[in-house]
């Protein structure tokens, strides 16, 4: 484990198999992994150009978690949007989170928070004054994982999901 591209891991001093991974940037050749740890894992799927125009634009935050045998097991992307400022109509650019997703059998090993610690600085390289997202408001785990990194819960986005689901918007000012 651990190439140059390697930005964070945990695989060295582990002794247990299971709960090695590796935390490096997406290239265009982990885009097919990646869809496929979106499609087992959130029911919002996007198409390739989606994906691909997130790796040209903004691929120092778009990270993929990867197991000890190099499976893509995990991934974050991040972009820059222009969006009202919290406390007025100025449009202000926020680092948007656009999805996040880690294979149901790596759950609860630090893989999500490791995603989280290390696309958010690489985000905010961009200039942002924000870190947003929307999640469903059923999404216990994402909500909790995102109060741990001190998002505040700003207000709920009605039928934010295609099957109607109401989201809450949350935000980290930096
Ligand atoms: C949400 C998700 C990304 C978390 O991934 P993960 O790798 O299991 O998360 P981590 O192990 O890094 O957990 C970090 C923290 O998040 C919170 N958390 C994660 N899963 C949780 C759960 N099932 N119940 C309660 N809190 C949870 C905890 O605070 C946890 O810290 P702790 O383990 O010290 O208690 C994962 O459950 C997932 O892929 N869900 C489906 C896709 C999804 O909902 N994406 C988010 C869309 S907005």
């Amino acid at each position: 484990m651990g190439t140059d591209k390697d930005i964070q891991s945990n695989g060295s001093t582990n002794i247990d198999e299971k709960n090695s991974f590796s935390i490096r940037t997406c290239t265009i050749e982990d885009l097919e992994g990646v869809i496929a740890v979106n499609e087992r894992e959130l029911p919002e799927d996007y198409p390739y150009f989606f994906y691909k125009n997130i790796l040209d634009n903004f691929s120092e935050s778009f990270l993929v978690a990867c197991s000890e045998n190099g499976e893509i097991i995990g991934y974050i992307m991040w972009r820059v949007e222009k969006m009202p400022s919290t406390n007025s109509l100025r449009l202000i650019n926020k680092g948007h989170l656009v999805s996040l997703a880690v294979f149901q059998e790596y759950r609860r090993r630090g893989i999500a928070a490791a995603l989280l610690t290390n696309s958010m600085p690489a985000i905010k390289k961009h200039g942002i004054n924000e870190h947003v997202l929307e999640v469903r408001v059923s999404n216990y785990s994402a909500i909790n994982l995102y109060k741990k990194f001190n998002f505040k819960i700003e207000g709920i986005k009605k039928k934010y999901y295609r099957d109607g689901e109401n989201a809450y918007y949350m935000s980290l000012k930096n």
